[in-house]
């Protein structure tokens, strides 16, 4: 089956180096417009965008990323889970306060701001725009939250660099369907599965092969080295949630 979406879709890649084109006021009305017209928990739009333009603010987010390739971007967006908004409508009194605080508020502007993002990338790609979707503004989440005047009940969940392509990298293979889509139960899998051990070998080709940074992995390879980085890289997230005013307790 396939169709424009669908083409879209599939031939989606993570697009790293852009020409110096800027997107135009349109383009950016436009993806924000995408991101407007995603699914949003229980109706509550509870995200921000923030469009970055600033150059200073670019080169430090460049810095706490490690990804100067961003200052370059065509526009450089920064996806907000905000319970802030909705508590300026809602009463003011304990429930109020402790829903907004809950756990599950803060997974609800995460998945928001996720699912707008993915929606900007996609509406991108459709018109020939590449983006990047960036979680590495959280090496430095109090530096994010402050160098952007984030309030209580707010929590920068991503960044999103996107710009006109000055490459096209081969595409990722990703995991077999049996690896990842069951039916009606979850399918444990065991490390030596024959299946992802043809997985492994695919990815040790792609890496071979591909044009740039060429290197000798497996996808267990990969997986093994992702789960060996020091934990406390990212410790200060818990410490920006709950100065940000999330709870993560339960209600009683
Ligand atoms: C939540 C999330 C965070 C990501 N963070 C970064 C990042 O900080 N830097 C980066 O270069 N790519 C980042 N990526 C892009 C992934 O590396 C990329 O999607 C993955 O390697 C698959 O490659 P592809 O998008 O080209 O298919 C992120 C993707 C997601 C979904």
């Amino acid at each position: 089956m396939i169709n424009p979406t669908l083409t879209t879709l599939l031939d989606h890649r993570s697009i790293r180096k852009f020409t110096d084109e800027k997107l135009t006021a349109a383009e950016v009305e436009t993806l924000v417009n995408a991101a407007q017209h995603a699914a949003t928990s229980t109706f509550s739009q509870q995200y921000s965008i923030i469009s970055v333009t600033d150059p200073q603010k670019l080169a430090v987010l460049g810095e706490i990323t490690g990804h100067h390739w961003l200052e370059k971007a065509g526009h450089f967006f920064l996806m907000v889970a905000d319970q802030y908004r909705n508590e300026q409508l809602a009463p003011k009194n304990e429930r109020t306060a402790i829903n907004l605080r809950s756990t599950d508020k803060l997974l609800a502007g995460i998945f928001d701001a996720s699912i707008a993002t993915e929606a900007m990338v996609t509406a991108g790609e459709s018109l020939g725009l590449g983006s990047t979707v960036m979680g590495s503004i959280l090496n430095d989440t109090l530096r994010v939250i402050s160098l952007f005047d984030l309030p209580e009940l707010t929590f920068p969940v991503l960044g999103l660099a996107v710009g006109h392509p000055a490459e096209k990298p081969e595409q990722k293979p990703r995991l077999p369907k049996e690896l990842i889509h069951f039916t009606n139960a979850y399918q444990p899998i065991v490390a030596t599965d024959p299946i992802l051990k043809t997985y492994d070998q695919l990815i040790t080709s792609y890496y071979h092969d591909r044009g740039s940074n060429q290197r000798d992995e497996t996808f267990t390879h990969h997986i093994v080295r992702e789960m060996s980085r020091d934990p406390k890289q990212r410790e200060e997230i818990l410490v920006a949630l709950i100065q940000q005013g999330f709870s993560l307790e339960a209600a009683h």
